[in-house]
């Protein structure tokens, strides 16, 4: 496959502020992907060619830097690991800064707790943070299959919201199962033409889902736009209309991934993996999510 080798490395140094985690499993993102092809975090990581893809992990911590009070030895933990930067997350040894973790709960597997990572904290951060849903407000959330999508449904429903979420009708079931009181079927019907008054967009996928999602919104109501590229347009396309618009990037943050574990431990929040992957099978995990037709995440054990 195109710039993607498997290779053999020394296991990394830690600084004081960084542990080093023994990875049990690591997940696969879009932006893997866009970065391996020269895009997504390609430009930003330039220096370091070649690089270590991937930021989520979770496994066993082996070490910690003198600064770290928070994580001692042989805790597990969980987390996005530099992102935006350089997170080396696809390796069985990774150094992580220690504010980029936070403890598994012991109730879920590390393939769920890395699964909960970028794809998790993307949707919570947009969710409580960025736009602070409120309880009765009706959210729409696009791609709400795939991994940021299945995450952003259950948090919203959390949240109080009323959700309605689009995927194929292949998805229907699984996406009402996680908290939609609607399903939009993309392939059989046009979502703008059948909602209206919706209080806050979530757009997975850019170019003219901006345009659409625009008409289904309350006067004042918010889109962010997350695709990278297809998305910039978004605020001015809002405000022209008067509405609030924006794109959003993840942030490494463990706060906000103890705030995830949280509702992972109760059983409020679940990562659904529809398959785990071996680590020789690399290749074949990025073609899965290139396919654009991922079902919640997928993850690759060790
Ligand atoms: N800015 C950020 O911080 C940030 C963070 C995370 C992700 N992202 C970006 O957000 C996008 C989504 O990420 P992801 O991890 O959720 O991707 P993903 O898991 O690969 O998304 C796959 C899902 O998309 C659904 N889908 C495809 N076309 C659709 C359509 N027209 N309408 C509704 N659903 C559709 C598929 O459902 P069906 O199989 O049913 O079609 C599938 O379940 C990517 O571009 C990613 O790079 C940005």
């Amino acid at each position: 496959m195109e710039n993607l080798e498997i290779t053999e490395l020394p296991i990394p140094d830690i600084t004081d502020n960084e542990v080093l985690v023994k990875v049990k499993a690591f997940s696969i993102n879009p932006v893997d992907i866009k970065t391996r092809l020269g895009r997504g975090q390609a430009s930003r990581l330039k220096e370091y060619n070649p690089i270590i893809l991937g930021w989520d992990i979770s496994g066993v911590v082996t070490k910690t830097g003198k600064s770290v009070t928070s994580l001692k030895k042989d805790d597990e933990v969980f987390g996005m690991v530099n992102f935006p930067g350089h997170g080396k997350a696809y390796a069985e040894f990774v150094a992580a800064p220690g504010s980029h973790l936070t403890l598994k709960p012991a109730n879920i597997s590390h393939e769920e707790a890395a699964a909960a990572s970028l794809a998790a904290l993307t949707a919570w951060q947009i969710l409580k943070e960025k736009v602070s849903i409120k309880p009765g407000e009706r959210v729409l959330i696009h791609s709400a299959a795939g991994g940021v999508g299945h995450f952003a449904v259950q948090m919203s429903k959390y949240l109080g919201a009323y959700v309605t979420g689009t995927s194929s009708g292949m998805n229907r079931d699984f996406v009402l199962s996680l908290g939609a009181s609607e399903h939009i079927d993309y392939e059989e019907q046009t979502f703008e033409a059948v909602l209206k008054d919706i209080d806050f967009v979530l757009d997975t996928i850019g170019g003219d889902y901006i345009d659409r999602s625009l008409k289904v919104l309350r006067p004042g109501g918010t889109i962010i736009s997350i695709p990278s590229g297809a998305a910039e347009s978004v605020s001015d396309k809002a405000h022209a209309k008067g509405f609030n618009g924006d794109t959003f990037r993840v942030q490494s943050d463990g706060r906000n991934m103890k705030e995830i574990a949280d509702l992972l431990e109760k059983g409020i929040v679940k990562s659904y993996i529809s398959k785990v992957f071996s680590f020789d099978d690399i290749h074949a995990a990025h073609r899965q999510i290139e396919s654009g037709k991922t079902k919640g995440k997928i993850v690759v054990a060790f």
